[in-house]
């Protein structure tokens, strides 16, 4: 009815798809996950669940990461940063892999469960037997109360408020935001990173509100690459370092929303295999940011182009370098490669939103997909 269509358009708050409306709400999600918690001034992180629980997270023998999905990702990034800053071993589990496979957890291991939902049935089965064979599991979860949030023993909210787009945004941004802090307040607590790191990297993580909002700000260009590029096949998607789940994460947005075959890589395993589809017709987008690899993912950008690919990067502002190669650059703010996901990702989002919308697919209820997978 029209009543219907008229709720319909004032929960999207004016803009045409949820998808498009949690995208944009990112600088406020993330700054509500920050907030009371991130506290620059007095170098502190508060975070209740972690600080009840600092000594059996900081002496764990061994973090495993358990999610499906868009999660999954985060949880990736997550074994980067816990690993760099903490210097903990890290694993990072398909829930559904981890759940069968009757899985190794010794004493101290502690389980990290991360979930937009709090729902999806296999995270939630997964975590039930770990939690029998007595790990200790701390639960990133969007949806409050939900099972896999009662289930934990402690946890920390990402307060990204309620996501209704199938494919997951704003949720993968308050995870990263949450796993951030967290890595940062496990690392100072033991130790393991200077104080002058410490306090940079906080002031980096506050700065993230603002900088996705300048991203967000003017679109038209990631519009009409999206236009250029609809109709392609396939997509290629790579990254290195802190960029590689980010690469994953644009690849899995752009299957979901677009249903073009896309696959994500580390930018030099490309030789192992995907290099071989490159030619004209296939497009390559590169997470070619200014962090430990920029040089290297130069040169593999180089490598694309000789084969006659053609390449999107998403660049750090001011870069001169990239845009002479690539077709296509996109520009996200500078910033610490430990907190460059936070950007980066959001241009892929954009990226696969308005190429599923050109394509006139449905793109807050993608063909097959569900918001949350609560059967097996
Ligand atoms: C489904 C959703 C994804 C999500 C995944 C994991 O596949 O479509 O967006 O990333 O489930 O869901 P969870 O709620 O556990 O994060």
């Amino acid at each position: 009815t029209k009543l219907d269509m008229e709720l319909a358009a004032i929960e999207k708050g004016g803009y045409d798809h949820f998808m498009l409306k949690e995208i944009h709400e990112q600088p406020t999600t993330i700054f509500d996950c920050l907030r009371g918690r991130l506290l620059p001034e007095t170098g502190m992180i508060k975070m209740g669940g972690i600080e009840a629980n600092i000594e059996a997270l900081i002496n764990a023998p061994r973090i495993i990461i358990v999610a499906c999905g868009t999660s999954w990702h985060a949880g990736l990034v997550a074994e980067y940063l816990i690993e760099e800053t903490c210097r903990i071993p890290v694993e990072v589990e398909y829930a559904s892999e981890f759940r069968y496979r009757n899985p190794i957890i010794q004493k101290g291991d502690v389980i990290i469960a991360i979930s937009q939902s709090g729902e999806t049935a296999d995270t939630l089965v997964a975590l039930e037997n770990a939690k029998e064979q007595g790990a200790f599991i701390f639960g990133i979860v969007n949806s409050v109360g939900s099972s896999i949030a009662r289930l934990s023993h402690a946890g920390a909210y990402t307060h990204s408020g309620p996501e209704i787009g199938v494919a997951s945004t704003k949720a993968f941004t308050g995870q990263l935001a949450v796993i951030t802090m967290m890595a940062l307040k496990m690392a100072k607590a033991k130790g393991s990173i200077s104080d002058e790191k410490y306090m940079n990297l906080l002031h980096e993580l506050q700065a993230i509100p603002e900088k996705v909002a300048a991203i967000l700000k003017n679109t038209t260009g990631i519009e009409a690459i999206a236009d250029k590029y609809k109709d392609a096949t396939d997509f290629l998607f790579l990254g290195r370092g802190y960029n590689f789940p980010v690469a994953l994460e644009g690849a899995l947005k752009l299957k979901e929303i677009s249903y073009i075959h896309a696959e994500g890589y580390p930018a030099a395993e490309m030789k192992h295999g995907p290099i071989a589809l490159v030619d004209e017709n296939l497009p390559v987008v590169f997470v070619t940011t200014r962090d430990r690899f920029y040089e290297k993912i130069v040169s593999n950008v180089q490598e694309i182009k000789a084969r006659k690919g053609k390449v999107i990067c998403i660049a750090s502002e001011g870069d001169t370098v990239i845009p002479e190669m690539a077709d296509d650059t996109i520009f996200v703010p500078d910033a610490d490669e430990l907190v460059g996901p936070l950007l980066s990702v959001v241009p892929l989002q954009l990226l696969s939103y308005y190429v599923g919308l050109k394509k006139g697919y449905d793109v807050d209820k993608p063909r097959n997909l569900a918001k949350s997978v609560t059967v097996e």
